[in-house]
């Protein structure tokens, strides 16, 4: 699917009915890349047909892991019993197509001893670096060489266990750690981790493999590394994104959305502020019906953080909604510091969207004498009207789409090859909630 991809839309409608929503994309690809570090195949379940699958799955493969995929079961078979180095024009073909490669870098020190990482693509939200990745790879003993088309990475002998505190919780990072230290000689102490659901269901993965990992409520993260992981069996925990963001469309539309496969624990921040917007919703064994209950929305004040708080990926689709609220919404986004691009698109569409340097909302943050615009705040009701749209990232481009929706009128979003990066056949989910399209 080529990122020319558009959708012509006809919106104002609302989208009701039943979708289901499959297994994390920010958990999946990294329990493919844990499967390396094992001398036996592993076996994830409920795994969502989206391009993160296939890119990882293809990188994987170029290191010489069976995969095989029933997209239709979700079932994801990975061996890795013939793990080898891949060959630097093969990996670089996957240069710019996703992030995860900076994680192979542990599996392969320790199951080659050297890795080759092409330069990252990922979403354009921000710089995104990775000097906490290639800082906690030196911590271990390896050797990082900047090359012309990416980043060599070598270990002159084993990696040994390490004690380290991240400047900023990040996901990546953590994960970074968890990966290489599981197999690494001694104990490795982490503070200031990530404590996401992913990195938790990873860290559930890594036990089954043979791992030795405790987790304190401090952000600390201990373990001990031993010599040699097997294979997992595991059922990947149900995407809290994908669930949000299909409630928001919910909301902005004015329908009703059962959402098969959403689970509370994990979504809990989310379902406090949706119903503070002024959303119901109504949660059984099999998932969560996200509905507009009629009458007006109301504003609200809004900060994204590192769970347990507001995740920046629900804040996109959110806003969207919160145009059509009474009042004025104040969000302030502290995790990157450049994610909301996605509202010029919106503004042409007639939302009235402000955004601003300072950090505003409750607290000020790591972006506020930076010269970023990390902060909007939202006048509503607004009515949207059609628009041609580019979408822009992952999250900006549902909310992209979200808005042609909730729009009167024809509107076109291109390039929403985007879209499928992450989420899994979005147009049939569409078509099962009412909605108007046709792809072109
Ligand atoms: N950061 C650094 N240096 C680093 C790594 C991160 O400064 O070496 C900064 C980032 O620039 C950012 C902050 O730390 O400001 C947090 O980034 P983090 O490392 O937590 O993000 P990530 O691991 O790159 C994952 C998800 C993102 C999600 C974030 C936050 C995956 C593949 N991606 O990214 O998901 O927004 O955690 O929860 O797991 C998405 O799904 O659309 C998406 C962008």
């Amino acid at each position: 699917m080529g990122a020319s991809d558009a959708l012509r839309v006809n919106g104002g409608r609302p989208l009701t009915g039943e979708i289901t929503v499959r297994g994390a994309k920010n958990f999946v690809s990294k329990a493919m890349v844990a499967s390396l570090l094992g001398e036996s195949p592993s076996v994830l379940r409920n795994v969502p047909a989206i391009r993160d699958v296939a890119v990882v799955g293809g990188l994987l493969e170029l290191h010489g892991v069976g995969v095989d995929l029933d997209e239709d079961a979700g079932v994801l078979r990975l061996d890795p019993s013939r793990v080898e180095t891949a060959h630097v024009a093969d990996i670089d073909a996957h240069a710019g197509s996703s992030r995860i490669p900076i994680l192979f870098c542990g599996p392969l020190l320790h199951r080659l001893g050297e890795a080759f990482i092409p330069d990252l693509g990922g979403c354009r939200i921000g710089d995104r670096p990775i000097n906490y990745h290639l800082d906690i790879l030196r911590q271990f003993g390896a050797v990082v060489e900047k090359r012309d088309q990416g980043i060599y990475i070598h270990a002159p002998q084993r990696l040994r266990g390490t004690k380290l505190t991240l400047p900023y919780p990040s996901v990546g990072a953590t994960e970074q750690l968890l990966l290489t230290a599981v197999r690494a000689d001694g104990i490795t102490e982490l503070a200031n981790a990530a404590i996401e659901p992913e990195i938790l269901d990873l860290i559930a993965v890594l036990q089954k493999m043979g791992a030795i990992i405790s987790v304190d409520t401090d952000r600390v993260i201990r373990i001990e590394g031993v010599d040699r992981l097997t294979g997992y069996r595991h059922t990947a925990l149900s995407d809290r994104i994908e669930a949000a963001s299909w409630a928001s469309a919910a909301l902005a539309t004015g329908g009703d959305i059962m959402v098969r496969g959403a689970t509370q624990p994990e979504m809990t921040t989310f379902l406090n502020t949706f119903r503070k917007v002024g959303g119901e919703f109504e949660i059984d064994d099999v998932g969560i019906r996200f509905y507009h209950p009629g009458g007006e929305l109301r504003s609200i004040v809004l900060e994204t953080d590192v769970h347990p708080g507001f995740m920046t990926d629900w804040q996109q689709p959110l806003v969207v909604a919160l145009t059509q609220a009474t009042g004025l919404s104040i969000v302030h986004e502290t995790v990157y510091e450049n994610r909301f691009g996605f509202t010029d698109a919106l503004r042409r569409m007639g939302a009235t969207i402000q955004v601003y340097r300072e950090c505003l909302g409750g607290r000020p943050c790591r972006f506020g004498q930076r010269n970023f615009f990390h902060s909007a705040v939202v006048s509503g009701p607004t009515p949207l009207r059609a628009a041609d749209v580019e979408v822009p990232d992952l999250r900006g481009g549902f909310s992209h789409l979200i808005a042609a929706l909730t729009a009167s009128g024809t509107s076109t979003v291109h390039g929403i090859g985007l879209i499928d990066r992450g989420y899994e056949r979005f147009t049939e989910k569409l078509g099962a909630l009412g909605a108007e399209f046709t792809r072109i």
